[in-house]
């Protein structure tokens, strides 16, 4: 066999023109290395997230943690599990309100809760609850129906700060005057004051509501579903999703509901173009309030 002459050997370094990533293409890929990262570790699946809004909650976290490049952040990502903690925080926006767009509360008074107060007990699951405003809501409209009692609601995030906060049902003062205009708006005829107790600056809500609410963590990329529930709203949570992810979620909020429950998205959400658009009717279109077929 001929020896390979070392002497003569050099290696043959080749860099093509056009062979460089431009920066989108970078970034694109740092991102990819970075989410696989993330599910690997973790099993949070964020390659299921809309780009851009990713790209941005991607950036606060390295402004914040004076990083310069994405791929910075992978190895804090792979060994330190506080840093993932925070990073789950820069992921989710939760921005929420009580009575939130009170027009909605109005109808599921008029529209909803007459048809719920048909069933002997009431099952309903908030899905991506943030900080639990939504869902007080919700108990404050069944106590008015006289329906509480015989109701359940289960209230879920995959932020366990969030989920703390609403656990807690303990919120800002100067936001209950907020709060207040917006039940009095959706059609609430008491005194909003009423439903919670004060404390310096602070408002807790009233036990009875919290005794029927259970939060828990429920991360709709990778767990399954609550039975038996008798309507489901997820509210501004799918927009952040691509369609695959918006396919797995609504398949779980679907595979929750009994036949002919509702399901309420937020306003810029819908279950056309997604495989679970056949087993729903539309009961109020414009409000995103779905109901599913019998069969
Ligand atoms: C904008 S808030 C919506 C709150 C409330 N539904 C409303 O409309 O007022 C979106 C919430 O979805 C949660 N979220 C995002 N991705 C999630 C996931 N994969 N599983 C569970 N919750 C998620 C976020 O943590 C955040 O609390």
């Amino acid at each position: 066999m001929e020896e390979v002459n070392k002497a003569n050997y050099e290696p043959q370094n080749v860099y093509l023109e056009n062979k460089l990533l431009s920066v989108i293409e970078r970034e694109n890929y740092e991102v990819k290395a970075l989410l696989d990262a993330i599910y690997k570790q973790y099993g949070y699946d964020f390659r299921h997230y809309a780009k851009s809004s990713l790209k941005r909650r991607i950036a606060n976290c390295m402004a914040r943690e004076k990083k310069t490049y994405i791929s910075e952040l992978i190895p804090c990502i792979l060994h330190d599990p506080y840093f993932f903690d925070r990073f789950l925080q820069d992921m989710s926006i939760t921005v929420t309100s009580m009575f939130r767009d009170p027009d909605l509360f109005k109808i599921l008074r008029q529209q909803v809760i007459p048809k719920l107060s048909t069933y002997p007990a009431i099952n309903i699951w908030h899905a991506g609850c943030a900080t639990g405003e939504e869902v007080y809501s919700m108990a404050i409209m069944l106590e008015e129906a006289g329906l509480l009692v015989r109701s359940r609601i289960y209230a879920t995030d995959y932020n366990n700060q969030s989920l703390k906060i609403a656990e807690a049902g303990t919120y800002p003062l100067e936001n209950m005057r907020e709060f207040s205009e917006n039940y009095h708006q959706s059609g609430g005829m008491n005194s909003f004051s009423d439903y919670f107790k004060t404390d310096n600056n602070s408002a807790t809500f009233n036990q009875n509501l919290r005794d029927k609410i259970t939060f828990a963590h429920h991360n709709l990329m990778k767990d399954g579903v609550f039975a038996q529930m008798n309507f489901v709203l997820c509210r501004n949570v799918l927009i952040y999703f691509d369609q695959i992810l918006q396919d797995r979620a609504l398949n779980i909020l679907n595979e929750s509901l009994i036949p002919r429950g509702f399901l309420m998205l937020g306003d810029r959400e819908s279950i056309e173009f997604s495989k679970v658009a056949d087993d729903f009717e539309h009961f109020v279109k414009r409000s995103r309030i779905f109901r599913k077929k019998l069969f």
